[in-house]
Parts: C-alpha cells; sequence; structure tokens
C-alpha cells in the first residue's frame, strides 16, 4: 500500500513514486481545458472568502468544499489523534504549535521562498490547485516555514495542517491530506561563544535515549548532491543533523510502540515482531529547500515505509526570513500514512466520511483498531477515447492544453466523488496510420457506506463519460 506523503517536493528523478499507475505522460490536446470556458465563474469562494479567477484557476467545488473540514482539529478523528501524538513529542515552550494557518497561500509562500526553481513540476497546474496564478491551495505545510521563522515566537514549531494536490485515485492518495511540520532553531547569538554545535550536543546528551535499531549511511553521501551549506561548519551541520535525528528516532519510538501495543491487543502481531526491537533507517534524499536532506523509514509489518522528509534548513531561507543568525532543522510527516497504520484505516476515504459507524469508534487521545463496517462490492468500468490530434506541441513545460492523468483522476472526482475507489490507465497506444492517441481507464466504484445500485454506477459512468467530451473534445470509442 502506498501512503500519499512527500516525493514531489524532492527533487526530479523520485517524482513519480507518489504513484501507484505510472504515469500517462502528458500529451498535446487543443486547449479546452474546462477552467478557460466562458461559463467559468470570476470568482472562486473559500472559506467564506472570494478570489478572482483566471485561467491558472483549478480549484473544483468538491476540492473547495474541503477547505471547512478540518479534520485535524476534531478531537476524536483519527487525524487529529496521530496529530496531538506527534504533537507531544515537541512540547512548549520550546515548540509552539500552530494548527489554524490558512489553506489559501501565495506562490511565493508554496514555492518561491522555499527555492524551488520555476521549471519544477511541482508547480504545474497539473499537480497543483490554483485559486489564480498568484494564488494556490498550500501544496504542503512547508510554505509556512519563512513566515513562522520570521515570527520568532518560539525556537521551534510544529504546523499542522490540510494539503491539497492533484493526484491519483487509489486506496491511499486523496487531493486532500494533512501533513505536520516541525522544526528547530538556534541562535549563533544567543548560546555560550556562539559556539552553536557545543550547544546542541549539550542538549543531545539530555534528551532521552532509545533502542531502536538504527541503520544510517549518512557518512557515505555524495558531497555535492546533498552538502553541507558552505554558510555551515561540519561541526555544525553534524549536530543539527544529529539533534533532527534523535529527536525524530524518539517520534517512532512513541508512535510505533503505540501502534504495536494496539496490534499486539488486537491480536495482529506475530510473535516475531513482538519479540523484535523497532527499526528504522535514514536514507538520501532531495529537498529544494534543506541540505543535506534526509528521509527516515521504518521498518513494519514486513516493509519498509518510508515515513518522513527532512533536514538541514537552507541559509537562504532563513536569510530572506531575517533569521540569519540562525540554524536549524526542519521535517515533514504525513499524518494519513501513521494514522493509517496506527488505527489500521485500509482506505484513505474513511478519514471523510461522515457516517456514524466510522467517527464514534474512536476516543481522544486513544488508538484503537478500526472495525470495518461490511464490504460493499465493487463496479468496474472502463472508458475507451482518443486525444483530439495535437496541433501543437506540448513542449516546454506548457500545461494548457495537454491531458494529464490527473485531469482524468480530476473528472471522475468531480462526477463520482468518494464513491470512486481506484483510476488506472490499463491501455495507452498510438495509431500507425493517424497518428492518433488513445487511452483506457479503468474505473473502480465502489462506496464505503452502502452497495450502489447497477443504475447509479451506469449514471454517474455516463456523466464521465460526457464530461471528457466536453472538457476536453476526446472522441469516446
Ligand atoms: N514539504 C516536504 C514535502 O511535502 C517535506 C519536508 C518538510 C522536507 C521539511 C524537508 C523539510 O514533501
Amino acid at each position: 500500500m502506498r501512503i500519499p506523503l512527500l516525493s514531489i517536493y524532492r527533487c526530479v528523478g523520485t517524482l513519480n513514486s507518489r504513484h501507484i499507475v505510472p504515469r500517462v505522460s502528458q500529451i498535446a490536446l487543443v486547449p479546452r481545458h474546462y477552467s478557460t470556458s466562458p461559463s467559468k465563474p470570476s470568482t472562486v469562494t473559500l472559506n467564506g472568502k472570494s478570489y478572482p479567477c483566471d485561467d491558472h484557476t483549478n480549484v473544483p467545488p468538491h476540492i473547495a468544499q474541503c477547505l471547512s473540514r478540518k479534520l485535524h482539529l476534531i478531537p476524536n478523528h483519527p487525524i487529529s489523534i496521530t496529530r496531538s501524538l506527534i504533537e507531544s513529542q515537541f512540547p512548549s515552550p520550546v515548540y509552539k504549535s500552530y494548527n489554524t494557518l490558512l489553506p489559501v497561500v501565495t506562490v511565493g509562500q508554496n514555492f518561491d521562498s522555499l527555492g524551488f526553481p520555476l521549471d519544477h513540476p511541482g508547480r504545474s497546474r497539473t499537480d497543483t490547485y490554483y485559486v489564480n496564478k498568484d494564488t494556490v491551495l498550500r501544496t504542503h505545510t512547508s510554505a509556512h516555514q519563512a513566515d513562522t521563522f520570521r515570527l520568532r515566537e518560539s525556537d521551534g514549531f510544529t504546523i499542522s495542517a490540510d494539503v491539497y494536490r492533484r493526484d491519483a485515485i487509489d486506496r491511499s492518495h486523496y487531493p486532500v491530506f494533512h501533513q505536520m511540520e516541525g522544526a528547530r532553531m538556534w541562535s549563533r547569538d544567543s548560546v555560550p561563544n556562539g559556539d552553536i554545535a557545543a550547544a546542541i550536543w549539550k542538549e543531545i546528551e539530555q534528551m532521552p535515549r532509545h533502542d531502536l535499531k538504527v541503520e544510517d549511511t549518512a557518512g557515505a553521501w555524495d558531497a555535492e548532491r546533498n552538502p553541507v551549506q558552505s554558510e555551515h561548519t561540519d561541526a555544525e551541520a553534524e549536530a543539527v543533523a544529529a539533534h533532527l535525528k534523535r529527536s525524530l528516532e524518539n517520534v517512532v519510538v512513541e508512535v510505533f510502540g503505540q501502534a504495536r501495543k494496539a496490534a499486539i491487543a488486537a491480536g495482529e502481531a506475530k510473535e516475531s515482531e513482538v519479540e523484535e526491537p523497532l527499526k528504522v533507517r535514514w536514507i538520501e534524499a532531495y529537498f529544494p529547500f534543506t541540505s543535506p536532506s534526509y528521509e527516515l523509514e521504518v521498518f513494519w509489518q514486513g516493509d519498509w515505509l518510508e515515513l518522513l522528509g527532512c533536514g538541514v534548513v537552507k541559509q537562504e531561507l532563513l536569510k530572506n526570513a531575517d533569521c540569519n543568525d540562525q540554524i536549524g532543522w526542519a521535517f515533514g510527516v504525513g499524518l494519513e500514512r501513521v494514522s493509517m497504520l496506527l488505527f489500521n484505516i485500509p482506505d484513505i476515504r474513511l478519514f471523510w466520511s461522515q457516517d456514524a459507524r466510522f467517527l464514534s469508534q474512536f476516543t481522544p487521545s486513544t488508538i484503537t483498531r478500526f472495525q470495518p463496517f461490511s464490504k460493499f462490492p465493487p463496479c468496474h468500468k472502463d472508458v475507451a477515447f482518443w486525444l483530439p490530434s495535437s496541433t501543437t506541441s506540448a513542449a516546454g513545460g506548457n500545461t494548457m492544453g495537454v491531458f494529464h492523468e490527473n485531469d482524468m483522476m480530476e473528472v471522475v472526482r468531480d462526477v463520482a466523488g468518494d464513491d470512486a475507489e481506484d483510476v488506472r490507465c490499463i491501455d495507452e497506444f498510438v495509431h500507425p496510420k493517424t497518428g492518433k492517441k488513445s487511452l483506457c481507464f479503468r474505473v473502480n466504484y465502489r462506496s464505503l457506506e452502502r452497495t450502489l445500485t447497477n443504475d447509479e454506477t451506469n449514471q454517474m459512468h455516463e456523466k464521465v463519460r460526457q464530461a471528457l467530451v466536453e472538457r476536453y473534445g476526446v472522441e469516446l470509442r
């Protein structure tokens, strides 16, 4: 099972790893995107505030509606229980937690302040919800790093929030999910003799020790790809990384220790798992706003799971936030992934369920295993279509007038909402004579709450087919 996390915000290369289905490459198409159609409203209302639309706007109503849900703040919701469990490892007064920052941010906050290059794929309209060309729904909690550093309200902070990304449809991907950002800073001006490394090591001495098995290949990393920053001494970077790693290892001990207890209590854990110490490993990663960067993986029920991304904060970012006297670390963790493990929740759509059979199962501050309500039958339907022959090439990163797999996902979500469980591209070919491209997608309709009738599924599927024609000018086969 793959659960949404981080990957697009690493540098290119591992870009598609959060997609189960390989992405259909961007294919040139007559510009007919629905967001540019004349019937489009001139403003979009988000959290009660209205924003002007332009040809970048691509926030559909079903996404706009999610802004008011705030799952991470509902005390008996698994996302919120997970949030407070992790938050408890970063206590005040050292860490201040921000949990109510609004999701509408500027392109500057979400990308520029973090040093994302202009051609980074994360900026594209196929991956990000644009309110208009200058404003997006935050795609990660890192969007608030610079502002929070600038505030200097505490030495460290956590930020928990809903984040938005256009993405695949399956049991572990949802276009809205939750992240927690964490950061810790030390100022050269306030440690004895300006010796940050010494001050950090002193703190590390006082941190709780753990009996995790830790694999770390950090020493062997490429100094070019993932270097200590020129503004930092090796000793400083080493101390910051050691503090970062110990802090996050302690989170794993707490969170996965609890998950294990819950699994044992439910009779799900194997004897061998109960006996063995928890295992984690640090691996190399790349983010535009940290260096060196790392990823933490945990060994859980037979697999290595990617848990979070982190690193030493880029000095450029701190300088721009008027914090050049400080150095420190930051991490970002996806809460759905952790929550699915803790509570044994098999389908990400359940988090959004308003069915009492879901929410009434949970109690604030307590980890319990999810008891599935009965499983309803799936219904697979295929749709095959020709893309209009292209008039222009889509090269050069132009996202207007190209059909992207995420456009298909959006159409299905628009029509079927949470009654779509999974969508995958099952066939793609180019006609040898006409050069026309054909795609075939398989949609699996299944409600988590009831049996869908045949009629209902047929009607939904017909709407999907029509929407593809209307918005993208495809020719159904
Ligand atoms: N914002 C990154 C993501 O969503 C995660 C991250 C946060 C990485 C902080 C490094 C430091 O992928």
